[in-house]
């Protein structure tokens, strides 16, 4: 059975002391909840929602790191720094990051395997805009992200990936994709996992939902055979909202 997720991303919100909150209140709310549960919030908050969680149900991510260990690149952070603090999840390949710092997929490959090599799991994200999607190459644009992202991953070392699919189109915009679309799209991803790793490493990959998912929204989207949960932004910044799409 395929793990069955919901994480949050704070992206860039959330002062310390804000974040300290709502982390408090996520625990104490999803003490009974069957999903995994993971925050991914800015890296100056990463060491205070560590020591919080610690024991808890909560998993804390980053949004982010450095395709290298070490070494002079100012103001970057490097995966083995995360996995000092004691992190078990990167977010990698976000459409913001792939957007407005040039990630291209042929970086995001040299990301994940820093990543990987310092015991981090990814969740690795992916998704069309809407022109690739009104073009109809959505399926092709996925499948490349996948295959240029990924697919040089040896199959042992994909139990430590999670799929996120979150078409751009439907980030932030309030406009999420149906359920239709979603399971369309899972689909896919899932047959491209399978002919490259075979069904077995492809049937055990959780596959995240993510765009304008809400407590209105989700349980339709998770209802969906191969939506394994969601990757949410902005309802993850309010306690309830995120814990009734956790809950869904
Ligand atoms: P929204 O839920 O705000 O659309 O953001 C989705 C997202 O980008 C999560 O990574």
């Amino acid at each position: 059975m395929r793990q069955q997720i919901v994480a949050g991303n704070w992206k860039m919100n959330l002062n310390l002391q804000e974040g300290i909150d709502l982390c408090k209140t996520i625990i104490a709310l999803t003490s009974d909840a069957t999903r995994k549960v993971i925050i991914s919030a800015p890296y100056i908050h990463l060491a205070s929602l560590v020591t919080l969680c610690k024991g808890t149900n909560v998993k804390v991510a980053a949004q982010n790191c450095h395709h290298e260990i070490s070494g002079a690149f100012t103001g970057e952070i490097s995966p083995a720094m995360l996995a000092d603090l004691g992190l078990e999840y990167v977010i990698l390949g976000h459409s913001e990051r792939r957007a407005f710092n040039a990630e291209t997929n042929s970086l995001l490959a040299k990301k994940l395997d820093a990543a990987l090599s310092q015991n981090l799991k990814v969740i690795y994200c992916f998704g069309e805009t809407l022109e690739e999607r009104k073009a109809n190459s959505h399926l092709d644009l996925v499948t490349q992200q996948i295959t240029e992202g990924l697919f040089h991953l040896e199959a042992d070392t994909i139990k430590n990936i999670v799929l996120a699919y979150e078409p751009v189109w439907a980030i932030g915009t309030g406009e999420t994709a149906t359920s239709f679309q979603a399971q369309e799209m899972h689909t896919h991803i899932r047959k491209v996992m399978t002919a490259k790793y075979g069904s077995e490493i492809a049937e055990n990959c959780s596959i995240l939902y993510g765009g304008s998912c809400k407590p209105t929204n989700a349980k339709e989207l998770f209802s969906q055979t191969d939506v394994d949960g969601g990757l949410i932004g902005g309802a993850s910044l309010k306690a309830t909202d995120f814990v009734s799409i956790i809950k869904a």
